[in-house]
């Protein structure tokens, strides 16, 4: 099955898919195993950032291998800024792609939202768009960023670029931001805002950026009111890297690779395992 019938299935049934943003083999082998462990379908991201480090190519035949041991794997280029790279991704073999048009002017971002559909569309390949920018960057933050009534999505502009550019997906501002506050404080879910966005593009697929470190309540309900595909990578980068520490702390004449990695595979394991279950996305296939 097609990653597009899974996220109609979702809405459906009102539960969400994971999307879970790589930029090691570990990172990725840990989720293919919580998918296939949970009976679920899942996405994993590369950003530009990611993409660049493991190379589009390899990244899609790491993806490609990864199957053999679940099948239900969908890869996805995270925040495409520019129309050539978003194309080399889909020749290559992403089966989906998120373009980032949101610092763009909206004339703008329409105008390659629209360009990058064109292209899409007619190799079968899925297109998430982006009209508001969700602040933050995937790392631990000091200072949560601030997000004002305006930052927020408007739903009739949300309908207004959805007629105009046909995307499938919409990435949405309702208070979420990229990373977790190192305070431990939860971002300010809007979710009246939700509900409003999805009265009026009841078809689009909403998706949630910034999904590290929302609180549970938060999740269930965005899922409730609409939300299909949910992205997180901060918790799967913090996990890996304090684990790694941890490791080599502890045992500091250790130097084989295959002897330190399999934890830090475990522990993010059991994190993507937590988020398909709240996510609600297990025995799904
Ligand atoms: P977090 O890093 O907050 O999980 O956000 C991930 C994301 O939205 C990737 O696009």
């Amino acid at each position: 099955m097609k990653l597009k019938y899974y996220l109609q299935k979702a809405k459906r049934e009102k539960w969400a898919i994971g999307q879970f943003n790589f930029s090691t083999p570990e990172i990725l082998k840990a989720s293919v195993l919580a998918a296939k462990k949970m009976k679920a379908p899942i996405i994993v991201g590369t950003s530009g950032g990611e993409s660049r480090f493991l190379g589009l190519n390899e990244t899609v035949a790491m993806v490609k291998a990864q199957r053999k041991i679940w099948p239900f794997v969908f890869l996805n280029l995270d925040h495409g800024k520019l129309f050539n790279y978003i194309k080399e991704a889909i020749n290559v073999g992403y089966d989906a792609v998120h373009f980032d048009g949101s610092k763009l002017p909206p004339k703008k971002n329409i105008k390659i939202a629209k360009r990058v559909v064109a292209y899409a569309k007619k190799r079968n390949i899925l297109v998430e768009a982006e009209m508001d920018f969700v602040k933050g960057s995937s790392k631990i933050i000091g200072q949560i960023p601030e997000i004002r009534e305006e930052d927020l999505t408007n739903p009739k502009e949300a309908l207004l670029f959805i007629r105009e550019t046909k995307v499938d997906s919409l990435a949405i501002s309702i208070g979420t931001f990229h990373g977790v506050a190192a305070s431990g404080k939860k971002p300010d879910i809007k979710i009246k805002r939700l509900q409003e966005i999805q009265k009026k593009i009841k078809k689009t697929f909403l998706v949630l950026h910034g999904g590290s470190g929302v609180a549970t309540k938060d999740i269930k309900k965005s899922i409730k009111s609409g939300i299909v595909k949910i992205n997180i990578n901060t918790e799967l980068r913090a996990t890996y890297t304090t684990t790694l520490k941890k490791i080599l702390r502890e045992n500091p004449e250790e130097i084989v690779p295959y002897r330190i990695m399999p934890k830090v595979i475990k522990n993010i394991q059991k994190v993507v395992e937590e988020k398909i279950k709240l996510f609600g996305s297990a025995n799904r296939v």
